[in-house]
């Protein structure tokens, strides 16, 4: 296995889709090869999602436990029947709304589906990206690209084409270079079965969008026992410990100092001075701002070896809700 896989700039300097990278990532594809995807989101591990042993490949190559669900990523709505059945209406709305979007639709899936894809389970979880990049290449593939986030399990999800080969190497075959994702944080899971819509990972699309498409509230079930497989307490983990500051930042940064941490700092904006020696990992300015950088800064802390990043998460309303599960996930895991 090669140390480093290849990568093809995916995007033209007029902003078009370069047809030879998209030509050179179906090669791997139909070889049963992995491909890094750049999504709205996040960057995706695809493979050909009918082909079971590459879909066995992304779980070897993450470390994934083999009952966590892939998303199944679809060219379009109109795809929808070829993976699941009995689509209530509601979903149909919403994918009709939403799609190309952050938006998964958990479904009951086709008996055709694999099992490897959905962990045994009886559902499937779909969504039409919205970035040129991965709609031109499940369009030039034909099938629907199995693809979880590109990075080892439990660990931080890449934005970024550099993040991808820093963690995985040439354990992919290929990464296609889309630049930074436009969102930042994964995709919002919503599992629709007959009549019941329920949240089981927050994104940029929040309840209020979900409601307004459908005119009635949803339920949401984020911190429910293990709803999306692999949404574990402790998740999207930097190597630094995870703080969070809800007040009271100069405390919490004081402290650590004094007991010799090397501490970083996380926020929308920081007001007044810090102590001398803590490292400002950049104002991220607004919500989106957050959700569109966290996880890059949180890699940079890594990068800088801090001990300890001490986050203020944003306001509880929006993406900002996303973010604040992302951080607490990542706080937990450093127990
Ligand atoms: O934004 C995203 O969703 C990104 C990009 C690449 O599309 N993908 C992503 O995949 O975040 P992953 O594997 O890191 O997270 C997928 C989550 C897992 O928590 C999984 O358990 C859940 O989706 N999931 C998938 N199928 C499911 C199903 N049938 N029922 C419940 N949860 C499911
Ligand atoms: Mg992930």
């Amino acid at each position: 296995m090669p140390d480093d896989p290849s990568v093809l700039p995916a995007i033209g300097t007029t902003g078009d889709v370069s047809a030879a990278a998209l030509d050179a990532a179906v090669d791997v594809l139909r070889a049963g090869g992995l491909v890094a995807v750049p999504t709205e989101t996040v960057y995706g591990l695809a493979a050909a999602a009918s082909d079971t042993d590459a879909v066995r490949r992304i779980f070897a190559v993450k470390g994934r436990p083999a009952d966590h669900p892939v998303i199944v990523h679809l060219a379009g709505a109109d795809r929808l029947d070829d993976w699941a059945e009995d689509v209530p209406p509601a979903a149909r709305a919403l994918a009709e709304a939403l799609w190309p979007g952050p938006l998964t639709l958990v479904l009951r899936r086709r008996p055709t589906v694999p099992d490897v894809v959905t962990g045994g389970r009886d559902t499937v979880g779909l969504r039409v990206p919205a970035h040129p990049v991965a709609l031109g290449l499940l369009e030039a593939l034909g099938d629907g690209l199995a693809a979880p986030s590109a990075n080892r399990f439990g660990r931080v999800s890449p934005t970024r084409a550099e993040h991808v080969v820093a963690d995985l190497g040439g354990d992919v075959d290929l990464v296609l270079d889309g630049g930074p994702c436009r969102v930042g944080v994964e995709s919002t899971i919503v599992e629709v079965l007959d009549d019941h819509v329920r949240v089981l990972r927050s994104g940029d699309v929040t309840a209020a969008h979900l409601a307004a498409v459908l005119g009635r509230p949803v339920d949401v079930d984020v911190d429910g026992p293990a709803r999306a497989p692999g949404m574990l307490a402790a998740h999207y983990a930097p190597r630094a410990r995870v703080v969070l500051a809800e007040h009271g930042l100069p405390e919490v940064v004081t402290e650590l100092v004094s007991a010799g941490r090397r501490v970083g700092v996380l926020a929308e904006r920081i007001e007044g001075e810090l102590p001398g020696p803590v490292v400002d990992l950049g104002a991220v300015g607004d919500p989106d701002g957050y959700a569109r950088h966290l996880y890059e800064r949180l890699r940079a802390a890594d990068a800088l070896g801090l001990d300890v990043v001490v986050a203020v998460p944003p306001a509880p309303e929006g993406i900002g809700l996303a973010v604040r599960d992302r951080l607490a996930r990542a706080a937990h895991a450093a127990g």
